[in-house]
């Protein structure tokens, strides 16, 4: 028996600095489609996917929130698990960065690299983007040193640092790419790739020494190797490339397709196939850039806060819908412009309008005039033939497409056998065939239209994997019975004989006025929720005992003349008299508070305002508009707090 074929096919591993949005959950939608089609055409077919862990922006965000990077990414990671799992993402591995397995190969690839002579010593003097993580040249930054790829500010960096010596492969790089043509698609991307290296390709700096959260550079500690030439390593170490256990790399390695935006196309088609034939390992097959979702027509990014939680989608309107919405949006290599209402609007027409109504109105025939069963097909009218030439020519046409991954024209291919099969119930008019007793005719429409269901169930099922097994359900079948690979998309394979059900619409129509009068709403109710402060950095309990907190009786209160914030207290502490001054007069009548037992910090350094000395702080809790001062009932003045 032959060996199945083998398709390993990749998405970008995404650097868990935050939430992702539906942009990136394009890529990893449209690579998990791909897989499964794979697998129904008889491939062995395998998905990696994963988190790229570290770098500048990586440590800078852990910083920020007050944690270590590996908690800070172990968070993040976990909600990215999540999202794919919600997704219905069927991925066969999650290379993180960070777990040992990638970091041994990275060093040993590295090490193997710089043995031979092609990664050396220098000293690097140029101009970095931390969120991008890419260096650039004084020419590419221009005089406003900002970041060619996203537009932000770029610091300048100058440190000793280990270089690869691109250069030196550029000639072997653009033969490589003219005996393989198709190796970066599009098209349009390979031209802008070979133009770049034709400019002639600087070597590349691999190492930094001005922070840490990397993986360090086997042969030297000082310096980690460089975020990027880590990350582009994950595809074959997570295949267990180089150690003992690579069965898995023998088995899929050079991967089928590298799919990306086209952001991170230059790393991908130049550096990391340089990486490759500098370290002697067989080249990916092909890489791929599809567009950017964007939103008011600029890129979905965090950093421009245009962004859209896929979660929230899901939620509203079913992950197939998203699923199916975005791979259909997404025109091959192009960008595509989000907004909810062509959600909607796809949603209602080509899910609950098209396909939908095919459904439910052959099954409420099925069910009206022949007791659900799907008979045998006999003689027809003439309209069938039409209708079943087309039906045998779209899994070929779909399949070209999906073959490309082009996958919004696949799934076009499908809907215009769908709409070809709603027009056939108008033109036969299967209603007006049972007025007129025409048995066999009916029969064999209704046939056909099941027929036509079962195919486009099947085929929409590698990107729409829930909406196949709800389908099979509801109409009362078995996967087994409707069949579940490509071959099973030849025409006539629909059992006759067996009884559907008919069930509730799969993809009801949604109101886009009545959804956003609900979302309205929901914001409102969320802009009356209380606004907590975020809990800030951690301190150690000897920072906390610096603080003296005591009890203090209110002596007297009045207000500061021509200030409207700040009152003025005389408070006992102990033996001693001493006057704080605090910004609540808007809160409180100063002599409504005389008498009460406060809290401060006694030994706060002194600060005047309004000419006055104030000695201390009063201790007072806060949300959003209110304000209330701690205090104790019975405490005598002077006593600790802590
Ligand atoms: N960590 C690098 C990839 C290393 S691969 C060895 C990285 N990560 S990322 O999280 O910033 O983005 C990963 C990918 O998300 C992008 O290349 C792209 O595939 C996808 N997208 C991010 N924003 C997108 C859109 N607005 N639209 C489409 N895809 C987008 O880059």
């Amino acid at each position: 028996m032959s060996e199945k074929k083998t398709y390993y096919i990749t998405t970008p591993i995404y650097y868990p600095s935050g939430n992702l949005h539906i942009g990136h959950a394009y890529t990893t939608v449209a690579a998990d489609t791909m897989k499964r089609y794979k697998k129904m055409q008889g491939y062995d077919a395998y998905f990696l996917t994963g988190t790229d862990e570290h770098g500048l922006k990586i440590q800078k965000r852990a910083e920020e929130a007050g944690k270590s990077p590996q908690q800070f990414v172990d968070e993040i990671v976990a909600g990215i698990k999540d999202l794919w799992q919600l997704l219905n993402i069927d991925y066969d591995d999650f290379i993180r960065t960070t777990e040992e397995r990638h970091q041994k190969v990275a060093q040993a690839i590295f090490q193997k690299i710089y043995d031979q002579g092609d990664i050396y010593k220098s000293e690097y003097e140029g101009w970095y983007c931390t969120p991008c993580e890419t260096f650039f040249t004084e020419r590419q930054v221009g005089e406003e040193h900002i970041c060619p790829d996203c537009g932000r500010p770029v610091q300048l960096a100058k440190e000793e640092s280990y270089f690869f010596k691109m250069s030196k492969y550029a000639d072997r790089w653009l033969q490589f790419i003219a005996e393989n043509p198709d190796f970066i698609q599009p098209e349009t991307r390979k031209n802008e790739m070979v133009s770049f290296v034709k400019q002639g390709l600087d070597d590349l700096c691999v190492s930094r020494t001005t922070f840490s959260w990397g993986i360090p550079v086997p042969f030297n500690q000082k310096h980690v190797i460089y975020v990027w030439f880590d990350a582009l390593i994950n595809y074959i170490s997570a295949l267990g490339f180089g150690t003992d256990h690579d069965e898995l790399y023998q088995k899929y390695w050079p991967a089928d397709l590298h799919l990306m935006a086209k952001d991170i196309i230059r790393f991908h088609a130049i550096i990391w196939p340089i990486m490759l034939m500098a370290a002697d390992i067989p080249l990916p097959k092909q890489v791929m850039a599809h567009g950017w979702l964007l939103m008011n027509d600029s890129k979905m990014s965090k950093s421009k806060g245009n962004v859209v939680d896929p979660v929230i989608l899901a939620n509203r309107y079913g992950v197939d819908t998203i699923r199916y919405f975005l791979l259909r949006e997404m025109a091959f290599g192009m960008d595509a412009n989000y907004s909810e209402e062509s959600l909607v609007n796809r949603m209602n027409i080509d899910l609950a309008n098209d396909y939908g109504n095919l459904l439910s109105r052959t099954t409420s025939m099925m069910e009206k005039f022949c007791d659900g069963i799907v008979g045998a097909p006999g003689v027809g009218t003439e309209f069938d033939a039409d209708l079943i030439a087309l039906a045998k020519e779209t899994p070929v046409v779909v399949a070209s497409y999906f073959d490309k991954t082009d996958l919004a024209n696949g799934l076009a291919a499908i809907w215009k056998l769908i709409n070809k099969a709603n027009k056939y119930i108008d033109n036969v008019a299967p209603w007006a065939l049972n007025k007129a007793g025409e048995k066999e005719k009916l029969q064999t429409v209704l046939y056909n239209l099941a027929e036509v269901l079962r195919l486009v169930t099947i085929m929409m099922s590698p990107a729409m994997p829930n909406t196949a097994a709800r389908v099979w359900q509801q109409l009362g079948v078995t996967a087994e019975q409707m069949g579940n690979t490509w071959p099973d998309l030849t025409w006539g394979k629909f059992p006759s004989g067996i009884t559907i059900h008919r069930g509730e619409a799969l993809f009801p129509r949604m109101d886009w006025e009545a959804i956003q009068k609900e979302m309205a709403a929901e914001e409102k109710v969320e802009e009356e929720k209380p606004q907590f402060e975020p809990i800030g950095p951690e301190i150690t309990i000897d920072d906390f005992a610096k603080l003296d907190l005591r009890v203090a009786d209110i002596l007297a209160c009045e207000r500061v003349p021509k200030s409207e914030k700040l009152l003025k207290f005389l408070l006992k502490v102990g033996e001693e008299e001493r006057v704080i001054l605090s910004g609540i007069a808007k809160y409180y009548e100063p002599e409504k508070l005389v008498g009460k037992k406060v809290i401060i910090i006694a030994n706060l350094k002194p600060r005047k305002m309004m000419g006055i000395e104030s000695k201390g702080m009063i201790l007072s809790a806060s949300l959003g508009d209110d304000l209330e001062l701690l205090s104790v009932e019975k405490m005598i003045a002077g006593a600790t707090v802590g």
